[in-house]
């Protein structure tokens, strides 16, 4: 039996050996910033960092005493020198100078001014900035600025001056498919602010969970929630802790479908009377609110009376998606009341039903959101629409005169890559709108729908690939280059890592439990090669219901983990120039030997720790995968070009590869094919 646990560390060890020799000679100019300011000015020289770092204020405001204080801890963190933790008022005394003149609004709002300009000189640092939330957002730069050198840490000399692209800068969360306790959540809101983004849309309601306490309705969560739910008090926390970092919390409470929650406590509001209790069941359901009863309109406006001085953001969203109208057919008081307001059909009866809650809405003053399927002419003026069945319909709502956000394309539940949330872009430069028109695109959020994730796993799913959204709606829309995305990703990374984000350890964490303690590392080093199954895929292929234990091998593996691009930038580099590829050619020969170890070492692992199995077929193609690979790279550096049998061989062989190993993805096909392209005389890729 092979036991496998030193050669993974020697493969990466070579691999950063390499990295290294290349980070060394590459200067980029947006250096570790994430996301790329709208214009950046380097100049000469750079401003030690040192024990005698003060920061002052140049007006006192708590906001900011606070976020000078976090500042201060986090730059302590990251260097290791020991600071003074006091802020002051002196400018003449200070290292950083932080300027806000206005304290902005009370609640963080659309119209917020987030705009600074920064400055760093070889005597000290100016922060200047029309509000507070445009000093935070200065500060989260200024944290990215800091450089090591053997001479210890410095911030080079620059003038930044930045201001967002898009006013409306999102991550939804949804907990009503699976709860997320606080500390998540707050987590969560840190890695927001670190990238910038500015709203926390809280999906509090779905047919699994109704996940807020009302005083008014107590059944809502005694009957609907199993009891995981946040109290009127830990709401107004994370409300605050997110005002705290210039972040504004949209509630969305799911109607007239995804509703099925509500009627577990009270079922005379369905439009079908009748016993419901919690779907476990993912998908669209069928309860839905009756839209003819004022009884529903009344218990609706007692309970937006209650939520929302809670809520204190002046949107709120109604949902409003994926109405299964399976009940409205079913009911004769329905179709007789479709036929007395001439509504031609259900669609019409949403509307009408979206219309009343916008008057409800207005009375307590809120702005109403819903999802795309609220598009309709009777939607009230004003209404925020939400694209996420495709770009087109931002574009349908734009042109009718509504506000609307892209989420379309940054659905991070898919699984894709971070690069296709990079390329979507809600003011595509084809849209054709005028210039009033693109001035109602808001800006877009992205989604972490939680049919497969859990406290556990919710990271990994969100970072680092959010900080795709984050960039492409902060930074100006010239910036487009991948590869340095990537690169930058991989640094706030760390730092998201540091702001408490589990999306690094909780793969060590879970493989930990996953399999026995000698086959650790070798199960950890398979897990870095592959990434879950798509949404999708994994609903087909599981099954999955929200009583779905989510601790398996496809939750601890990542999307779009570092080893995709890593070996795919190795093997482009050997295919370019495999007569000097030196150090990369063997690192690359040291992976594809490697991964033919897996197999037998991965089957021995499943044999003492039975999760363990759903790694087995993973391993087995890698294996093969490595052997197609170091056939490949042996008769590229030979100069042997394989006949047209070996070549329809390999071709079959990576289009296998591509497919689901059980519910996991091998991230490494695209390297293989690389050195497959090469010997084979196909351009490379
Ligand atoms: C949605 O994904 N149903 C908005």
């Amino acid at each position: 039996m092979i036991r496998l646990q030193t050669p993974p560390l020697a493969g990466l060890f070579a691999l950063q050996l390499l990295l290294a020799i290349s980070l060394a000679a590459q200067a980029p100019v947006t250096r570790g910033l994430l996301p790329v300011p709208r214009s950046v000015e380097w100049r000469q020289g750079q401003l030690p960092l040192d024990t005698t770092f003060r920061i002052a204020l140049a007006r006192s405001d708590p906001r900011l005493n606070a976020a000078a204080g976090r500042f201060i801890e986090r730059l302590v963190r990251r260097t290791g020198v020991p600071l003074s933790h006091l802020v002051g008022h002196d400018p003449a005394s200070a290292t950083l100078l932080i300027d806000a003149r206005r304290t902005g609004t009370a609640v963080p709002a659309l119209e917020e001014d987030e705009s600074y300009t920064l400055d760093v000189s070889t005597s000290g640092v100016a922060l200047h900035s029309a509000t507070t939330v445009g000093s935070l957002r200065g500060l989260e730069t200024l944290l990215q600025l800091y450089e090591s050198s053997e001479r210890g840490w410095s911030l080079p000399a620059v003038h930044i001056e930045d201001a967002p692209r898009f006013r409306w800068r999102g991550l939804l969360l949804d907990v009503g498919r699976h709860f997320e306790p606080v500390d998540v959540i707050k987590r969560n809101l840190d890695g927001m602010a670190l990238v910038k983004l500015n709203v926390f849309h809280w999906h509090l309601s779905d047919d699994q969970g109704f996940r807020v306490e009302s005083r008014r309705y107590p059944r809502l969560t005694r009957l609907g929630s199993d009891g995981q739910f946040y109290t009127q008090a830990q709401i107004r926390d994370v409300v605050a802790y997110a005002r705290d970092r210039g972040i504004r919390v949209l509630p969305e409470f799911d109607m007239p479908g995804h509703a099925t929650t509500w009627f577990v406590g009270y079922p005379q509001y369905a439009s079908l009377r009748g016993k419901y209790s919690i779907q476990r069941k993912f998908g669209v359901h069928s309860a839905v609110f009756d839209p003819t009863s004022e009884a529903v309109y009344r218990f609706l406006d007692g309970f937006i009376a209650e939520m929302a001085p809670l809520f204190p953001d002046s949107y709120w969203h109604i949902g409003g998606d994926e109405v299964e109208d399976w009940q409205w057919n079913s009911s004769s008081h329905i179709r007789a009341f479709r036929r007395r307001r001439r509504l031609p059909d259900n669609r019409s009866l949403q509307a009408y039903f979206n219309s009343r809650l916008a008057v409800i809405l207005r009375r307590h003053g809120k702005q109403m959101v819903g999802w795309d399927e609220t598009l309709h002419p009777d939607l009230p003026r004003g209404t925020v629409v939400q694209s996420w069945r495709g770009p087109g319909f931002l574009i349908d709502a734009v042109h009718q005169g509504h506000p609307a956000l892209l989420s379309a394309g940054y659905y991070l539940d898919h699984i894709d890559l971070a690069e296709d949330h990079y390329r979507a872009d809600p003011l595509a430069s084809d849209s054709g709108l005028t210039a009033e028109q693109r001035n109602l695109v808001l800006g877009g959020e992205a989604c972490m729908w939680s049919e497969h994730v859990g406290p556990e796993t919710v990271d990994s799913r969100i970072w680092p690939r959010l900080t795709a959204v984050a960039e492409r709606l902060w930074s100006p829309r010239s910036v487009t280059d991948v590869d340095d995305f990537y690169r930058r990703m991989a640094i706030t990374g760390v730092a998201l890592e540091q702001a408490g984000l589990t999306q690094a350890s909780a793969l060590y964490s879970m493989a930990r439990r996953i399999a026995a303690p000698t086959d650790v590392p070798v199960v950890g080093s398979l897990l870095e090669l592959v990434q879950p199954v798509t949404f999708g895929q994994r609903v087909r292929l599981q099954h999955t219901t929200q009583l779905t234990p989510l601790v398996r091998m496809v939750d601890a593996a990542r999307p779009d983990p570092p080893a995709r691009r890593v070996w795919h930038d190795v093997a482009v580099r050997v295919a370019a120039d495999h007569t000097s590829a030196g150090l990369a050619a063997d690192s690359l020969r040291i992976a594809f030997q490697q991964w033919q170890l897996f197999a037998p070492a991965i089957e021995a692992a499943a044999a003492r720790s039975p999760m363990v199995d759903d790694g087995v077929l993973a391993a087995r193609t890698l294996g093969q995968l490595g052997h197609l690979g170091d056939d490949a790279l042996t008769r590229l550096l030979k100069g042997d070009k394989p006949d047209s049998v070996w070549v329809a061989a390999a071709r079959t062989q990576l289009e296998m590869a591509r497919q689901p190993q059980g519910l996991l993805r091998l991230v490494v096909v695209d390297a293989v094919q690389v050195v497959v392209d090469a010997v084979s005389g196909r351009p490379v890729s």
